[in-house]
């Protein structure tokens, strides 16, 4: 029978034969799968392993003290945070062009944990020592998928943590390869990662750089964290999060419409709700929700964030929309 007391036996056992008494490093993403991975190997090796996390600013409200605080305290584990908000801002100024932001993202991301490895790496060899391995929360789906995906046509170019250049060299550990997410997810309760991350919806590398349709800038970037916050806050109150696969929130930053609030006329930009259901993201119809629930929601972001006057819904099956807007 599938235990996970029992896989996690297994894997500390597996992770202790492969690392030995050397270093380990693994890039954090604020996700239930590098969460997880990273956790596990914290159990085999304690301060061998060091995290890096990269806050690029496009990270939803409170991830970031989720994984500083929470995630820290639970774990014990060693975080160096690399703050690359400003870097990000810049990288991405005046760019509206979907993949052009996904490839600056992308891009940015890969230098900014490059050189956190390599600072790390100096420190190591500082200590005498180095380090030699590379933890990554690749699931079973993520190797099934990869080895069938030849000839389809890249429809976004997603990214993850990983895709390290090769020359910073890096032996893997790859704790949940045999894994599926229902599966990590009972590991990381069992070793007891606070419940937000466990139970995390899907949420893209490019974060909310991809839902601000139009060009990313502090102003937005702090607007639809407001907006997005009060969808998850009112869809986790009425209980709709095992139902919903994951539902993104998307700025049109570029649109604006004509609204009456107070007592005077605004000219303010709308928030669309995509709110979605789906086995495994390839396919997905939009979710029913209730109407007293989507009401609730526009009734708050109109009336809590400054700006938005229009709450519209996606009501589009994927295909042919995609899940993310860009
Ligand atoms: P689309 O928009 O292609 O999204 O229908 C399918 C699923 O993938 C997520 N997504 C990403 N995940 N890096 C990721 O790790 C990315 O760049 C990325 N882009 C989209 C999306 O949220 C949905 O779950």
């Amino acid at each position: 029978d599938w235990n996970s007391g029992n896989v996690i036996a297994e894997q500390v056992e597996r992770i202790r034969a492969q690392i030995g008494d050397a270093r380990v490093i693994c890039g954090l993403s604020g996700g239930v799968d590098s969460a997880v991975a990273a956790a596990l190997v914290h159990e085999a090796v304690g301060d061998q392993l060091v995290c890096v996390f990269v806050d690029h600013g496009l990270l939803r409200a409170d991830e970031r003290r989720q994984v500083e605080e929470d995630y820290v305290a639970a774990t014990g584990i060693r975080l160096v945070t690399v703050d690359a908000r400003e870097q990000f801002l810049t990288a991405l100024a005046g760019v509206t062009e979907p993949e052009t932001k996904r490839k600056i993202i992308g891009r940015e991301f890969i230098r900014t944990f490059e050189q956190a490895a390599a600072d790390l790496v100096a420190e190591a060899a500082d200590e005498g020592g180095s380090i030699d391995f590379l933890v990554q929360g690749t699931l079973y789906p993520d190797i099934v998928e990869s080895g069938h995906g030849s000839g389809t046509a890249t429809i976004k170019s997603h990214h993850n943590v990983g895709g390290l250049p090769d020359d910073l060299q890096f032996a893997l550990v790859e704790p949940l390869r045999a894994l599926f997410k229902d599966e990590v997810r009972a590991i990381g309760r069992e070793l007891g990662l606070p419940a937000e991350i466990v139970n995390r919806q899907p949420f893209p590398g490019p974060g909310l750089g991809i839902r601000i349709i139009g060009e990313v800038t502090q102003e937005r970037l702090d607007l639809l964290r407001e907006a997005d916050a009060i969808v998850r806050a009112e869809l986790t109150a009425a209980g709709l999060d095992a139902e919903i696969w994951q539902c993104p929130v998307v700025l049109l930053a570029d649109v604006r419409s004509v609204g009456v609030q107070g007592d005077g006329r605004t000219y303010g930009h709308p928030i669309v709700l995509r709110p979605v259901s789906s086995e495994d993201a390839m396919t997905a119809d939009w979710t029913r929700l209730p109407y007293d629930v989507l009401a609730r929601i526009s009734n708050r972001i109109t009336n809590e964030v400054a700006g938005v006057n229009r709450v519209v819904l996606d009501v589009t099956s994927k295909p042919p929309g995609t899940i993310e807007w860009e």
